[in-house]
């Protein structure tokens, strides 16, 4: 577990945070609406999440994802931060995703969360690189990878199927080592 500031840790996801979720989840269902796949009603349910908790968890154990999210000393969750299709071989990368609670944005915590797992992908899973994408117009996720020394490699046509279409997307990578 890492505080990431006064108020906010960061940890694994584990068993009995699908509640959390599907609460975050819902409060900031219009804050992600533009950024993020059309989610099915069931997202939004405790039992879903749960469901998807098991997932990430058996994910991690076996070294294929690492799903953490941003906790409130209040125990709600406000954000989350993952490494997904972390693979290995002659490419050691991983996708990195993200999100912060729409009442606590521009305090940092993306930027703290992200070094984080900078800190973790290259020193604690020996990964040589991260790619994040985003939309062409997503200002603020741009600003967050290049405070963080992602750099852009490229445009990737119709990448993600983002609020309902298929749409192009800025990609980045950083180097770990
Ligand atoms: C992108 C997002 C995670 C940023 O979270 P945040 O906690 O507000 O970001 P931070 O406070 O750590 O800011 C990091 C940097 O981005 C800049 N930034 C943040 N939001 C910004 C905005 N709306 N416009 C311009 N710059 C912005 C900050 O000024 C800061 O810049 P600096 O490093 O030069 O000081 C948040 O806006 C979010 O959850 N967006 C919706 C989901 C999303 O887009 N996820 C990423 C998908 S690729």
């Amino acid at each position: 577990m890492l505080r990431l500031d006064a108020d906010h840790v960061l940890r694994l996801v584990q068993p009995g945070d699908g509640a959390a979720l599907a609460r975050a989840y819902t409060t900031n269902r219009d804050h992600l609406a533009p950024w993020e796949p059309v989610r099915s009603v069931d997202f939004y349910t405790a039992t879903w999440q749960e469901r998807h908790v098991e997932h990430s968890v058996a994910d991690t154990d076996s070294g294929r994802g690492y799903r953490f999210v941003l906790v409130s000393d209040d125990g709600e969750i406000r954000g989350r931060m993952n490494l997904n299709n972390v693979v290995r071989g002659a490419f050691r990368s991983a996708d990195l995703g993200y999100w912060i609670d729409a009442s606590r944005l521009r305090r940092g915590l993306a930027g703290r969360g992200v070094a984080e797992l900078i800190r973790f992908a290259g020193e604690e899973l020996s990964l040589h690189r991260l790619q994040a994408a985003t939309l062409l117009d997503n200002v603020a996720s741009q600003r967050v990878l290049s405070s963080a020394g992602f750099t852009e490699i490229g445009l990737a046509p119709q990448y993600l199927h983002i609020a309902g279409e298929w749409r192009d997307h800025r990609l980045f990578q950083r180097i770990l080592a």
